[in-house]
């Protein structure tokens, strides 16, 4: 086994839990009511954890620690020395992936608490670094639905520790106590209720990272208790480890995974597929050097601070994300080049209608050309996406699919011309100001927020999602808000044949 200054922090996600927490999370359990006969900590580090444990739990009769750095092995070791319980732990310096689980488990006493702070890194962080601390390949490409679950391209190794844990309360009765990103947790406890795992009273304690671990990051305290022959599709919501009352329940029903339980009961009658708007994303282009211009006087600035002395021709005014958020949509600080007006045109009426143009973007080809999406290949040159008849529709209501605001702002013209949106933005396109400003007027109701904030988990890197929008009726939301006979009068305006459905 190497030494510990051969570990490097990243490869091993290396964040010790400082006693102070795990004294509290361990206290924390034994208020719940969780005594459990044996520990597990699999990836023990220092071993305050295992500390704290059998400081807590008078009546242990196993503590098995797993530890890969020799050096942290050494440690615990010295530390239980001055320790009159030290008996009861049993310390291992192998990998994780390597260990004879299945022995340990079937050996030691139950109920066990499975407890600790797995390892802090992504698979693609490890890869960037060389490193192998990951599954052997074959067992881990075996593991069922992990792909589904995670996204085949990123995951963390934490997570697939969790979904071992979860194997394990399979089998037998237990508890699992660890400490993780509340992604990764959310994650875990979905694929136990998709599958119909027999666990109950779970809970989630967000974490004060910035004070424990000096990381800015969203983690917490998880908590997943096995319960033999019957299951429980939710888990209680506490917004740190000193709180009595849980602030919501995050729960999965029909057939998704709800972030506010009670205001998804209040609002559920709103889902339903909307028959007339629908919800758009911004333009998509993956070169925004070439693509986004500032405006000086008369002369466009690409971002390689060219000037450029372009025709207005294909030209239009640009708002991205940060502007919606910020309610900053009468001016723009961008421009964008808007090479197509639908998805897969053939770009080489530049050539005739805009040749400066035509010129600028043949300079760029290898830069376009190079763009490494798939959804670029074999299609026209200097092709864009996002786009469509509803690009240039000149009102739309639209939010900002990154940041934390739930408001859907009245987008116009600016210069007589269409606003383009960029990708991170959603939209509906409204053919007059009175239907944009009724839209947002619907959309920006307290029932509508309560709607949406039911299934929005803000700590995602995307809190709002085009799916998330779709989700709602527009329909209903108008009928609840008694305004249905104007919802009519503009969604007949968007289909001829709707006067023949409606009337
Ligand atoms: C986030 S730290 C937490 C340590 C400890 N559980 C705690 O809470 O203080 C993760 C630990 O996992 C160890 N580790 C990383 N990969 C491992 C592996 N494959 N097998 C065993 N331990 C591993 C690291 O050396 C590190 O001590």
């Amino acid at each position: 086994m190497k030494t510990n200054n051969k570990f490097k922090k990243q490869e091993f996600g290396d964040f010790q839990t400082p006693y102070e927490l795990t004294s509290k999370i361990l206290q924390l359990l034994k208020n719940i009511d969780i005594n459990p006969q044996s520990i597990i900590e699999p990836t023990c580090g220092k071993g305050n954890f295992i500390i704290s444990a059998i400081n807590t739990f008078d009546n242990l009769k196993s503590c098995i620690g797993v530890e890969i750095n020799l050096a942290y092995i050494k440690d615990i070791s010295n530390e239980l020395k001055k320790h009159k319980k030290s008996s009861v732990v049993n310390l291992i310096n192998d990998n994780f992936f390597n260990v004879n689980w299945n022995q340990i488990l079937a050996d030691i006493p139950k109920p066990f608490l499975i407890l600790g702070n797995p390892p802090w890194v992504t698979n693609s962080e490890l890869s960037k670094i060389n490193s192998n601390n990951l599954p052997q390949k074959s067992n881990f490409q075996a593991y069922k639905g992990l792909e589904a679950l995670t996204g085949k391209s990123n995951f963390d190794i934490s997570e697939w520790m969790l979904l071992q844990h979860l194997q394990w309360l399979r089998k037998y009765s237990g508890t699992i106590a660890m400490l993780c990103k509340t992604s990764v947790a959310r994650k875990v406890l979905t694929y136990a209720w998709k599958n119909d795992y027999y666990i109950d009273n779970s809970r989630i304690y967000e974490i004060n990272t910035a004070k424990y671990f000096n990381a800015a990051v969203n983690a917490c305290l998880l908590i997943i208790r096995s319960n033999q022959g019957q299951f429980q599709k939710q888990c209680f919501y506490y917004d740190n480890l000193d709180s009595k009352q849980n602030s919501k329940i995050f729960s999965y029903q029909d057939s998704q995974l709800i972030a506010n339980t009670n205001l998804y009961k209040k609002t559920k009658h709103l889902q339903g597929q909307e028959s007339f708007y629908t919800w758009r994303s911004g333009v998509k282009h993956d070169r925004s050097k070439i693509m986004e211009l500032r405006k000086e006087g008369n002369v466009y600035i690409n971002g390689y601070q060219e000037e450029l002395h372009l025709e207005e021709t294909l030209i239009y005014p640009l708002l991205k994300s940060s502007d919606i958020s910020r309610g900053n949509t009468n001016t723009c600080r961008k421009y964008i080049l808007v090479t197509q007006k639908y998805i897969g045109q053939d770009t080489q009426y530049i050539k005739d209608i805009a040749p400066q143009t035509w010129n600028y973007l043949q300079k760029n080809q290898h830069l376009l050309d190079k763009r490494a999406s798939s959804i670029y290949r074999n299609r026209p040159q200097f092709s864009i996406f996002g786009i469509g008849e509803y690009t240039f529709f000149p009102w739309k209501v639209a939010i900002s699919g990154l940041y934390k605001k739930l408001k859907f702002e009245v987008i116009s013209c600016i210069e007589n011309k269409p606003i383009i949106l960029d990708d991170t933005v959603y939209f509906l396109s409204c053919k007059t100001e009175k239907e944009a400003i009724f839209l947002s007027k619907i959309l920006n109701s307290s029932v509508a927020h309560d709607f949406y904030e039911s299934m929005i988990f803000w700590d995602n890197k995307r809190p709002i999602t085009i799916e998330l929008l779709k989700k709602m009726s527009l329909h209903k939301l108008s009928q609840l808000m008694n305004l249905e006979h104007q919802y009519f009068l503009y969604a007949k305006d968007r289909n001829t044949n709707l006067n023949a459905i409606i009337f």
